[in-house]
């Protein structure tokens, strides 16, 4: 598996707490059958401004090297998790953000009330720029567990529909689980990853969630879910997926 969603870099977000942590988050993923992760810490402005530059690379190295050095057999790579605001275009242009392994894609968040409409501004602003967006656990946003057609509206647009792990496994409540399964059903998911925080709350394992997957989805969608688009992300191509079934509107 690939995990596109994580916050292993240490120290930098509320993510990993240390280097230790981090490598333990490293073998955890491993034995659950990951072997690639992208780090994504936060890049959110005046609560955890972590800006592409200096810092966050020298930051990044540490960990690749403290990877190889402890021998864990995963491939890092680099990206963000960026809380939408009005300048994201530009931020992407001018490489203020971290794009996932440097291809067009980007991984973007919202807040949980954000109104619909400037989702959809952003997102748009985004594509006419260029960049193909990542949207983060939608199934957690309250405006898309009131409204999941929105999401449908998103995938069509083009967006890559990311799911976290704890969505699908009830972590994240109710709601974010009933929200999950629907987005899901409708076909507007593009991809599964663990959002992993620390050991002991939102970890970097992945075999329940795949096991679930399996079970209620069977293998070919779970193959999609958690190799062949997190794989085609890696790569800047293009997606698959099934034919979205549209939502009622009542
Ligand atoms: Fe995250």
């Amino acid at each position: 598996m690939i995990d596109i969603h994580t916050h292993i870099l240490p120290g930098i977000d509320d993510g990993s707490e240390h280097m230790e942590m981090s490598l333990q988050l490293v073998q955890t993923a491993l034995e659950s059958g990951t072997e690639a992760i992208i780090t994504t810490p936060h890049c959110y402005r005046g609560v955890y401004d972590n800006y592409a530059g200096e810092d966050l690379q020298a930051r990044w190295d540490a960990l690749h090297y403290a990877v190889r050095r402890a021998g864990l057999p995963v491939h890092l790579y680099q990206g963000m998790e960026i809380m939408a605001c009005d300048d994201l275009p530009e931020l992407l242009k001018t490489g203020r953000v971290w794009t996932l392994n440097a291809t067009k894609y980007f991984l973007v968040e919202f807040r949980f009330g954000e109104d619909p409409a400037y989702c959809q501004k952003i997102i748009t602003s985004c594509i006419d720029a260029g960049y193909w967006p990542v949207i983060a656990h939608p199934a957690r946003y309250y405006f898309v567990q009131d409204d999941p057609s929105i999401v449908y509206d998103w995938y069509r647009m083009g967006c890559c529909i990311q799911l976290n792990k704890g969505s699908i496994l009830g972590e994240n409540g109710k709601r974010a689980q009933q929200t999950a399964y629907s987005l899901l059903r409708h076909s507007v998911v593009s991809c599964v990853a663990s959002d992993a925080h620390r050991t002991y709350w939102r970890n970097t394992d992945m075999s329940q969630v795949e096991q679930s997957l399996l079970d209620d989805f069977g293998e070919e969608y779970t193959y999609m879910l958690l190799e062949d688009n997190p794989d085609r992300i890696l790569r800047g191509r293009r997606l698959v997926g099934y034919k979205p079934v549209p939502y009622s509107r009542h």
